[in-house]
């Protein structure tokens, strides 16, 4: 039992270390901040623990926006992430949307084997749909390890197609600029590569997709 307090204590610990080296470099650090969010980024990333948005982006409380789940989907029938997008587009007028995924991820590889596991295979399946407009290309990599990694980058590419999609997107497009990035986080390297599947008008999109 120690050592589930030990573990539960370190967060706590941390917070308390944190605040004072906050208050100490800024006095007013805490009163600047609870003044309110103006953040230019929405971020949808994978819940994985080794991808923490703020860390990594070298940015900090109040930059970022943001929504996570397993291998950062982005599915139509998502209420939290539809919430999420539309307010972060509409209410807080973010510039931009990245979606990031990473190299390695848990959800990606679970989702290009057949072992079924639970619930979270409906989620799961998303993916597979990915990796089956995409098998030919996918199929032709023999080593496993790359074939998951050509996987995430695909599979950010739909996630950023998706957004694009969805009618919060396109009616923000009708009135500013609003750019729809995504992005793969290299674990092994610490660095972010921009896939360049950057959108950011309706015309990016075939016209089925298209709302007037
Ligand atoms: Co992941």
């Amino acid at each position: 039992m120690n050592n589930l307090k030990e573990t539960y204590d370190r967060l706590l610990n941390g917070n308390k270390q944190w605040q004072l080296k906050k208050i100490t470099e800024d006095p007013m650090y805490f009163d600047e901040l609870s003044k309110g969010q103006t953040p230019d980024y929405l971020w949808i990333g994978c819940a994985d623990s080794r991808v923490p948005d703020n860390e990594i982006t070298g940015s900090s409380p109040g930059d970022i926006f943001v929504h996570r789940n397993i291998a950062n989907m982005v599915v139509h029938t998502d209420m939290n992430l539809l919430s999420v997008l539309q307010y972060a587009v509409e209410v807080l007028h973010v510039k931009h949307v990245i979606v990031c995924g990473h190299y390695g991820c848990g959800g990606v590889l679970a989702a290009m084997k057949n072992t079924e596991n639970g619930l979270v295979d409906n989620w799961l399946r998303n993916i597979k749909e990915v990796y089956y407009t995409h098998r030919v290309e996918l199929e032709a990599i023999e080593d496993m390890k790359l074939r998951g990694d050509r996987l995430v980058e695909l599979n950010v590419r739909h996630q950023v197609e998706n957004l694009a999609k969805t009618a919060t997107v396109q009616n923000a497009w009708k009135k500013r600029e609003l750019q729809v990035h995504g992005w793969v986080f290299n674990l092994t390297t610490g660095g972010i590569i921009d896939l360049e599947v950057m959108k950011d008008e309706l015309e990016d999109m075939p016209s089925i997709f298209h709302y007037s």
